[in-house]
């Protein structure tokens, strides 16, 4: 074996160690200049945790032929076992018009997922947003079940066998819309009432008898008095679904979150294990750690983004192992946060796994650290 090789197996397994150890001291080095002793780019990949875990990893992002990124593309088939469309399976691009169907940006994630052995999250198939303006202008019941029922039984079953889950219904509470059990004020629930939520995972069970169904769900992490009415009201609302035996079989929790803001460790652990005890499997499937309000350097932010994200992930695994761990976006490059969030010192915002030159940062190592849990 050559001195070489020698030299790569040990930093190898230097950074498996890594991996494995504290994330606390693995973002550590990572702040320091510990690149010059372990090379995260050397750790064995998210995907290839996931190979021994059984737990699923994946990604948002835009379609190849709307957003033909190759580098990170690439970087998408190496870490990733999933591919989560960040708008291209929504109502308002695959049915702009009544019955009118478009599914060529699904069809380029489909196939590139198909080509390196990867899955599609379906994101997703009734929300409040991301809808034309003939679905926004639907005001009765009849509309509303003759809408879903069309669009619902003519995209499921183009991508059975591709879609690693459906989230079928996304965002359905909203306490301070101040409805009765804290239901989002929404077309659907204008048109249906509550009954459109059964409706939806119904008519996707109908239309694929196997899929995993999710309910996707925001904002429920923190010691907050709005984190906690959320809470409130999507536990609530889980217990409603179980009750009327909704097909529901996982809770798909957003995590986008904050890294100035304080997990209820508590209050997030008690609703975790309501939710866990009602049947509901968990997925992570947006993840993000915003770090607008963090102040110091580069290296500080990744680190207190690193922690955050190993403090959260650490609360759900004491309930349960996720199905799935899913960030909402790969790379810094591309993430939705910068539309809508400004740092004071004007940096670009650092949320995800790898920077905008696709280097793995601390938090991919907290990622990996839990991938391989
Ligand atoms: O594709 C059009 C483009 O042709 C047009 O020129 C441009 C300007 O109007 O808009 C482009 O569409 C935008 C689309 O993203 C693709 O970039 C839409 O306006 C914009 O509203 C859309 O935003 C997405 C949003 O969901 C609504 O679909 C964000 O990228 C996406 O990150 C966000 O994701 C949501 C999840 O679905 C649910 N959970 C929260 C999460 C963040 O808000």
């Amino acid at each position: 074996m050559t001195r070489a090789m020698q030299s790569y197996l040990s930093r190898r397994a230097a950074v498996l160690g890594l991996a494995s150890f504290g994330i606390g001291s693995a973002a550590a080095l990572c702040s320091r200049s510990a690149y010059a002793d372990f090379d995260l780019e050397l750790a064995p990949s998210l995907r290839s945790h996931s190979r021994v875990s059984g737990i699923k990893f994946g990604c948002a992002g835009a379609a190849p032929s709307v957003q033909p990124d190759r580098i990170l593309l690439e970087k998408f088939a190496t870490e990733a076992n999933i591919f989560v469309p960040e708008t291209a399976l929504k109502w308002d691009a695959t049915e702009p018009r009544p019955g009118e169907f478009n599914f060529g940006e699904a069809d380029s994630i489909a196939a590139f997922a198909a080509r390196n052995d990867m899955l599609v999250h379906g994101h997703t198939l009734v929300w409040y947003a991301a809808i034309p303006p003939w679905v926004s202008q639907i005001t009765t019941s009849q509309e509303a079940k003759a809408a879903l029922e069309r669009h619902i039984a003519t995209q499921v079953p183009r991508y059975r066998s591709k879609i690693w889950a459906w989230d079928v219904v996304n965002e359905a509470i909203e306490p301070e819309d101040r409805l009765e059990n804290g239901y989002r004020n929404s077309v659907w629930l204008r048109a249906l009432g509550v009954d459109y939520i059964d409706l939806a995972f119904r008519l996707t069970r109908a239309a694929d008898p196997v899929v995993p169904l999710c309910l996707s769900e925001y904002g429920i992490e923190y010691a907050t008095a709005a984190s906690q009415r959320r809470r409130e009201a999507l536990l609530g609302l889980l217990q409603t679904l179980r009750d009327r035996n909704t097909p529901v079989d996982c809770l798909a929790l957003q995590s986008h979150l904050e890294a100035h803001q304080i997990l209820d460790h508590r209050e997030l652990t008690s609703f975790l294990r309501s939710a866990v005890k009602l049947g509901y499997r968990l997925m992570i499937t947006e993840m993000d750690v915003n770090d607008v309000k963090i102040r110091g350097s580069e290296p500080e932010r990744d680190l207190a983004v690193a922690r955050h994200a190993a403090e959260y992930l650490d609360i759900v695994f004491s309930v349960a192992r996720p199905m799935s761990i899913a960030t909402w976006g790969l790379s810094d490059r591309y993430t939705w946060l910068r539309q809508y969030y400004k740092r004071s010192d004007g940096t670009p915002l650092r949320p995800l796994p790898l920077d905008t030159d696709l280097n793995r940062k601390p938090m991919w190592a907290s990622l990996a650290k839990f991938m391989a849990a």
